[in-house]
């Protein structure tokens, strides 16, 4: 039987666009088919021009046809969408901000679309990362957590909530920018981990000097004009102390989770347990603390203290949460920020390990024992 144009229509049904995660042929992007014998042309409609995933379409697209009987070679050309075929496929992914914006009066935003993860049905984890004074490595424990819990099989995603001295891009190895379809933003993935910042949209070199309004904005924007697509895990690094961010944030997200990180000496901890405070003012609930650079072990095996001891177990023991790790100062961790590769890729190290673990513990120890509804209503 010769190869019809509805048999390559079925074979790359399973071909999905890489940054929107649905069938090629659900979003309309094949065009024209053309069977001429053992030869086939298709021509896929681009979201964007120059999208920057066009050869690894092209190679699926290729890959998927010539798997029909009797088809020896693929011709895959591109044309792009036209704004109305772009915002067509805007509303049908993400919905019309018109008709959405009011379903959460509590969380939604007037004018624009409602923020899905403040739903109470939301099926996304938000864990907040947060930290009463700074450098103390939430960054790096957000970005590796992420990475390990995305290893784990997790749909992971993450925003970089610190606005002014934004990171993640740069520890995550992310290298392009968003793209952006008719005003929706796709977020760029690396290690499984897909992610938005202001990294993208500023220079690293310039300060940001945006004050409240404009970054609470900021923020919103993150959560609502980033096409996320229901991730299992959605983390924010926050930026350290406990200002107008950590505050728009739990305002926005208000089934969070957070989770404070500290180093071990008692002034850090007692720092940290700002952090905390701040939660409760903001009616979050701090799940767990993480001790970061607890210890350092020389080549000689000799295990020192740098930072003191026991400061992340006594701020566990003072808000009576777990203390869900303790990870070591080990130069690869810094090294692997610097050039954007994770020490949580490789799981077969000592370092590796220890996020494997958290997030397994993140993952399976503290999963939520009842599922969130919504509230039931008698009318
Ligand atoms: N366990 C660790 N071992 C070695 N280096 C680490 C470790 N944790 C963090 N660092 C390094 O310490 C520095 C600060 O870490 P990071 O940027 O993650 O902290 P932060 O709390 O996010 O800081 P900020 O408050 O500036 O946002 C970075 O250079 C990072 O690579
Ligand atoms: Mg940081």
């Amino acid at each position: 039987m010769p190869v019809t144009e509805a048999d390559v229509v079925d074979a790359l049904r399973p071909v999905q666009d890489p940054e929107l995660r649905r069938s090629i042929v659900d979003l309309e992007m094949v065009r024209t088919i053309r069977v001429a014998g053992s030869h086939v042309d298709v021509q896929i409609a681009l979201t964007v021009p120059g999208c920057p995933l066009k050869a690894e379409i092209s190679g699926s697209v290729s890959a998927a046809v010539a798997t029909l009987g009797g088809i020896d070679t693929v011709g895959v050309d591109f044309t792009v969408m036209t704004d109305e075929e772009r915002e067509t496929l805007r509303l049908g992914l993400h919905g019309d901000p018109a008709a959405s914006a009011g379903t959460n009066p509590a969380h939604g935003h007037a004018e624009g679309r409602a923020i899905p993860f403040a739903e109470a049905n939301s099926s996304t984890r938000v864990l907040l990362i947060a930290s009463g004074k700074g450098g103390v490595g939430k960054s790096s424990v957000t970005t590796n957590l992420a990475v390990a819990l995305s290893a784990r099989g997790r749909d992971v995603a993450l925003v970089d909530a610190d606005v002014w001295g934004f990171s993640i891009p740069r520890m995550l190895g992310v290298s392009r920018p968003p793209t952006v379809i008719d005003d929706m933003l796709i977020p760029p993935e690396a290690h499984g981990v897909r992610c938005i910042s202001m990294g993208f949209f500023a220079d690293e070199d310039q300060p940001v000097i945006w004050r409240g309004p404009m970054l609470h904005k900021a923020l919103e924007q993150f959560l609502t004009d980033v096409y996320w697509d229901e991730p299992d895990y959605l983390l924010v690094d926050l930026p350290p102390g406990t200002g107008d961010i950590s505050i728009s944030l739990a305002g926005f997200l208000p089934t969070a989770e957070m989770y404070v990180v500290t180093t071990p000496q008692p002034v850090a901890q007692r720092v940290a347990q700002r952090a905390a405070f701040m939660a409760e003012k903001v009616h979050l609930k701090v799940h767990g603390v993480i001790e970061n650079m607890s210890w350092f072990t020389g080549d000689d095996g000799t295990t020192y203290e740098l930072f003191g001891a026991g400061g992340g177990a006594e701020l566990a023991e003072l808000l009576e949460v777990p203390l869900i790790a303790q990870v070591p100062f080990v130069p690869s961790l810094r090294e692997g920020a610097d050039t954007g590769l994770p020490v949580a890729v490789d799981a077969s190290t000592e370092i590796g390990a220890v996020f494997a673990e958290m997030a397994r513990v993140v993952d399976v120890d503290l999963r939520p024992t009842k599922r969130r509804h919504r509230e039931l209503r008698i009318i």
